[in-house]
């Protein structure tokens, strides 16, 4: 009778200290979910409602919107141009309810104790911008998560409010290498015209202090060659590698981001059901 009280006791115990770690957690992962930031956090929650019944409708699409998720970040599907209709309530939870910020690199890409330092200042990491750095998630969620066809102009004319939010989970990791001596370097198909915006932008949602921000050349182009992305990115990562720098850490959303030598020595691939960039 003792052990049994001592057993139900023990069980409550256990119950009681993980509602309170759920508690204490729930806040926290709500703040890190909207940025961190009283004004990102609205932002994200007024965007909820857009998702209408999703819930259900995500319920009843969920195992095939599933499969087609994983078969996106595999690259086992390619060439697509939208999201299947079907899955509109699938991604848009996805993207809003959590899912998509666990999935992001707060966990696998903490840069203790693995990452073996020189700290000789030549060391650097390599950040993509869009869906790694900063979110465009607000306009995805107008446009119907991808499942309307990409409208280049209207974008870009997003991209130029400079309104994007910081990805908490990449920014955390960013101002982590700061303290390391790592040295941050964007890298990004956004276009020279577009270096201003990009800059306001990053300031506003936190980041500071990085070494270079490396854009295309010319004006952004709708419908870029396939590879180009590859080229161009791989091909500054090289010129970083010549000036005597050491890459040891990569991080993008798409597999152009991380794919071309030289790579850096550890890439992390972030998810991104909402486009690929070849
Ligand atoms: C794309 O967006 C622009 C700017 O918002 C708009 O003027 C244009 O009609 C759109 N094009 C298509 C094909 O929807
Ligand atoms: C970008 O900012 C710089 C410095 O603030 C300014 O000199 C330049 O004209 C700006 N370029 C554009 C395209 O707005």
């Amino acid at each position: 009778m003792a052990t049994e009280a001592r057993l139900l006791l023990l069980l409550f115990l256990t119950a009681a200290a993980s509602a309170w770690e759920m508690n204490i957690r729930l806040p926290t992962e709500r703040l890190a979910y909207g940025g961190g930031e009283a004004v990102v956090a609205p932002l994200i929650h007024a965007l909820r409602p857009l998702l209408g019944f999703g819930g259900q409708l995500a319920a009843r699409a969920g195992v095939a919107c599933d499969s087609w998720r994983l078969a996106v970040e595999a690259h086992n599907v390619f060439g697509w141009k939208k999201v299947p209709a079907s899955c509109e309530g699938y991604v848009g939870h996805y993207m809003l309810g959590g899912h998509y910020h666990r999935d992001s690199p707060s966990s696998s890409t903490r840069p203790s104790p693995t990452l073996k330092l020189a700290g000789n200042g030549k060391e650097i990491w390599v950040f993509d911008i869009d869906e790694t750095s900063l979110s465009n998630l607000p306009y995805f969620a107008k446009h119907g998560f991808r499942t309307t066809l990409y409208n280049d102009t209207c974008f870009r004319e997003y991209v130029a409010e400079g309104s994007t939010l910081a990805l908490p989970e990449t920014r955390r990791l960013y101002r982590r290498l700061l303290q390391l001596g790592v040295k941050p370097v964007f890298l990004t198909s956004r276009t020279e015209d577009e270096r201003n915006i990009t800059v306001t932008n990053l300031r506003r949602q936190g980041y500071s202090g990085w070494m270079k921000l490396l854009l295309k050349p010319a004006v952004h182009t709708a419908g870029e060659l396939l590879g180009s992305a590859v080229a161009f990115k791989s091909g500054e990562r090289q010129k970083l590698e010549d000036a005597g720098f050491t890459i040891v850490g990569n991080i993008g959303d798409q597999w152009s981001d991380i794919l071309g030598a030289p790579e850096g020595a550890r890439t992390f691939k972030l998810p991104d059901p909402l486009y690929y960039i070849g």
